[in-house]
């Protein structure tokens, strides 16, 4: 990875922590809840959302500060997803981001209910940051706050998670598989690229733009997803791999093989790097992070 990526993501990584905590303690009322969720929420995420969200907001010229309380949101929207994803019903994994799944650690009621916790919260979290804001930016945070749901209910995630479980087994076309990935892992990342340019004030052209950018490093990061299932190092990734296989899923190497998935995860970042093509610096951090999304091991 490069020293300035590096760098840009470590430092933004803290900030994104050091919120998320404030947040987790301000919204809970006792250990109760606040144990499972700081276990969920510290573990160690890439956070790549919430630096999504603020780099979008950066893009466009705006403020990173403006755009930190949505993109701890959208990260308390993907922890949970996670925490859900695990459980026994779904995809009965026992690693997480290199610890002990939510419900291995705790126990399955509690972990539906910190899942629960974490949604609920990042809607709380917008609504705070929305009332805060003056009078003129109320259309924007409804705007914002459209795009999140959509993207995280029955018309993003939830039907992508619906149809990963539901056709187990059972093999996907091409085009069935695309519109699955872009569902379910595609639908957030597109949010949070989408919402960090409206708090960002960008454009229609820039926002045009961006929202390709992110359909394009959206359904690559779910392609990675699936061959780091295959080649990756579990001790690196913090999570299992192989399942895929074991629990046949769809996935891009089980339909197009290793070569032949790498390639077209190549592809999609080419094309997301071309939709930032006018761009000037201030985009360098998403073209950098489009280059990661590729070569990442975890
Ligand atoms: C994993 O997401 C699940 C997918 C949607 C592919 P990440 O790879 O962003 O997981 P963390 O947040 O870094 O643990
Ligand atoms: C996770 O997809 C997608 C969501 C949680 C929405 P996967 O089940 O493929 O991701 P991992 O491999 O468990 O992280
Ligand atoms: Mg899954
Ligand atoms: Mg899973």
């Amino acid at each position: 990875m490069m020293i300035a990526l590096k760098t840009y993501l470590d430092d933004h990584k803290s900030a994104i922590d050091a919120a998320l905590i404030g947040y987790l303690r301000q919204y809970s009322l006792t250990d109760r809840m606040l144990r499972p969720l700081e276990y969920a929420i510290s573990a160690g995420g890439k956070r790549v959302r919430p630096i999504l969200c603020i780099s979008a907001c950066i893009a466009v010229g705006g403020q990173a500060r403006k755009a930190m309380p949505l993109a701890c949101a959208l990260e308390m929207i993907h922890t949970y997803s996670l925490i859900h994803d695990d459980l026994p019903a779904l995809d009965n994994d026992d690693l997480r981001r290199g610890k002990p799944t939510c419900h291995i650690q705790f126990n399955e009621a509690t972990a539906i209910l910190a899942g629960d916790a974490l949604l609920t919260m990042a809607f709380e979290v917008i609504a705070e940051a929305a009332s805060d804001a003056p009078d003129p930016e109320a259309k924007l945070w409804l705007q914002i706050l459209r795009s999140v749901s959509e993207a995280a209910g029955c018309r993003g995630m939830i039907e992508g998670q619906a149809r990963d479980l539901g056709f187990e087994g059972i093999k996907l076309n091409r085009n069935d598989l695309e519109s699955m990935h872009r569902l379910k892992t595609g639908a957030l990342i597109n949010a949070s690229v989408h919402t960090g340019a409206l708090i960002g004030m960008g454009s229609d052209q820039q926002i045009e733009r961006l929202n390709d950018y992110a359909a394009n490093i959206g359904l690559a990061f779910q392609v990675v997803d699936d061959i780091l299932n295959v080649t990756g190092d579990a001790s690196i990734l913090g999570k299992a791999v192989g399942t895929d296989q074991s629990r046949q899923k769809n996935t891009y190497p089980a339909l197009l093989g290793l070569e032949q998935s790498e390639l077209y995860a190549a592809e999609l970042i080419d094309r997301a790097l071309l939709a930032l093509e006018i761009f000037d610096k201030k985009a360098d951090p998403l073209r950098a992070i489009a280059r990661y999304i590729l070569y990442r091991n975890r």
